[in-house]
């Protein structure tokens, strides 16, 4: 559990790291190999909730791999940053850092989202899911969805759900994600 530690969380993190700590292990649905897992990443990868410093550490190149991000000054990151700190219990942004290059390589997202149904229950939405395309093929990003789920089900919500391209279904697979019958995923787009 050490990777869990708060050792390299000096600047302010997303959400308490002893919430990944007390992550049940035997949640955990991949398969891993070569002694990989989500407690242990591999060597000099540690794994945490985000942290403002994350800016220095090329978070925002990261998420340019997986879509448009536009110029955020440090100004605006600290912004939003701080935004989603003062919705207590709602984000929690998962990273994995490559401590020898300082440099983040992989990260998801949940959003514990607060319902009236389901007996004011909550449900969890996973989004943003990258890993550096450096990193690919090391069981990185079973390990974010991994923890993700095991958080989602530790943060008391009902179900968790995503959305994603049908190349990626597979992967979404080994968690328990299913596609549902006759259920669509529709969006209306605004601006890119
Ligand atoms: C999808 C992604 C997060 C997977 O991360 P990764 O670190 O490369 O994958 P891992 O090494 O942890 O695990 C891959 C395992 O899932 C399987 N798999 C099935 N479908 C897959 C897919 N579409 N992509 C990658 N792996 C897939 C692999 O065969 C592998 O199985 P194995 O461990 O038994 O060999 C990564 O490829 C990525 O960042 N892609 C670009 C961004 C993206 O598409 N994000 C998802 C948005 S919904």
């Amino acid at each position: 559990m050490t990777d869990f530690v708060e050792k390299d969380c000096q600047e302010t993190p997303l959400f308490d790291p002893r919430i990944l700590l007390r992550l049940d292990p035997s949640k955990f649905k991949a398969g891993y190999k070569n002694g990989v897992s989500p407690l242990h990443p591999g060597e000099h990868l540690h794994i945490r909730p985000l942290s403002i410093g994350d800016y220095e550490k090329g978070y925002l190149d990261l998420l340019k791999q997986l879509t448009a991000v536009g110029d955020v000054s440090k100004e605006d990151f600290i912004g939003r940053f701080s935004q989603m700190k003062s919705c207590e219990d709602t984000y929690f942004i998962v990273v994995i850092e490559d401590l020898k290059s300082g440099q983040i390589i992989g990260s998801a997202t949940l959003v514990k989202e607060q319902k009236f149904i389901h007996h004011v229950s909550s449900r969890g939405r996973v989004e943003d899911v990258i890993v550096s395309d450096l990193y690919r093929g090391q069981q990185l990003g079973k390990i974010l969805l991994d923890v993700l789920v095991a958080l989602s089900q530790d943060l008391g919500c009902y179900k968790v759900s995503l959305e994603c391209k049908d190349k990626n279904v597979e992967f979404y697979t080994q968690f328990g994600f299913q596609k549902t019958e006759g259920q669509n995923f529709m969006q209306l787009r605004f601006f890119d």
